[in-house]
């Protein structure tokens, strides 16, 4: 599994860097309110940073805190010297401003990879970010590791948030696809999904795309996760992806299922940018 390889080499990494200079990886997270979501999405990734040894700390501020009780946890997190990554949960709720939020992340710590300026250097050719955003990162390495070629081919990503839909757009073409971004304006969108080698749908939209939006052969990864009700679920809840797998999995080559594809790779991820963080600032190699 992919994403078991992906953290054992940074379970070996971390246990390397404590053993050499007595330090290890901090990942703080900030989660505001108790989206039923967000919460399992934090105690996935506070799980998995056990696992490989990462120091995590989780501040939770209520639904109606101010921007300015945001603010100075993100502070806190800046300075201090144990943490090499920091990540607001997101959404956050509607009367906060994210952008305002995102803007007083400290860059170098930015594991997420959602401030501005990661996200700039993302866009540009010719400059780096220091930090590529967990689920965009996780698909290509999927692609990669799956061994399917992305240079030439025509990608078509569905959806374009800040999240995911946008910057997977721009990290696709940094591995020369031919990308084209569908949205919720796109006319005729099964047509141009229809013809791409490389769909990568977050839309969020309950089984969306079906059967006959797909190429014979394509390769298909979900992200949607859309929570629908199931009382037979510990939580109550259960996720499904924008994809009709059962008509999808007869089309394509290679498919992704949720829960358990691009997930628990995004996680994976996560404890990668945070690993790379803490050699940077630590200057450890
Ligand atoms: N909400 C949904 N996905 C993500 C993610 O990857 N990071 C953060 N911070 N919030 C999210």
């Amino acid at each position: 599994m992919i994403s078991m390889e992906i953290r054992s080499s940074v379970a070996g990494e971390v246990s390397r860097m404590k053993k050499c200079i007595g330090k290890v990886p901090g990942l703080a997270v900030i989660m505001v309110g108790q989206r039923w979501d967000s919460q399992i999405y934090v105690r996935n990734k506070i799980k998995a940073c056990h696992e490989v040894g990462i120091k995590s700390f989780v501040t939770d501020l209520p639904t109606d805190c101010t921007e300015a009780e945001v603010h100075n946890a993100l502070l806190r997190f800046n300075k201090d010297p144990s943490i090499h990554g920091i990540l607001v949960q997101l959404p956050l709720p509607q009367h906060l401003d994210e952008g305002k939020v995102l803007d007083v992340l400290c860059l170098e710590k930015d594991v997420d990879g959602f401030h501005p300026l990661n996200m700039g250097n993302l866009a540009i050719i010719g400059r780096e970010p220091l930090f590529i955003p967990c689920t965009p990162k996780g698909c290509v390495e999927l692609l990669i590791r799956s061994g399917v070629e992305i240079m030439g081919k025509k990608a078509v990503v569905i959806g374009r948030s800040n999240i995911v839909g946008l910057p997977t757009s721009l990290l696709l073409q940094r591995h020369h696809a031919t990308v084209t971004v569908i949205h919720a304006f796109t006319e005729n969108p099964e047509q141009i999904t229809s013809e791409a080698d490389i769909v990568v749908s977050a839309a969020g939209v309950p089984n969306m795309v079906r059967g006959n939006w797909i190429k014979p052969g394509a390769i298909v990864i979900d992200v949607g996760t859309s929570p629908v009700e199931d009382s037979s679920c510990e939580d109550g809840y259960r996720l499904i992806g924008d994809v009709c797998y059962e008509e999808a999995v007869n089309v394509a080559s290679v498919i992704t299922p949720v829960p358990g594809g691009v997930g628990p790779v995004t996680v994976a991820m996560l404890l990668s940018n945070t690993l790379d963080s803490a050699k940077r600032l630590l200057d450890f190699t």
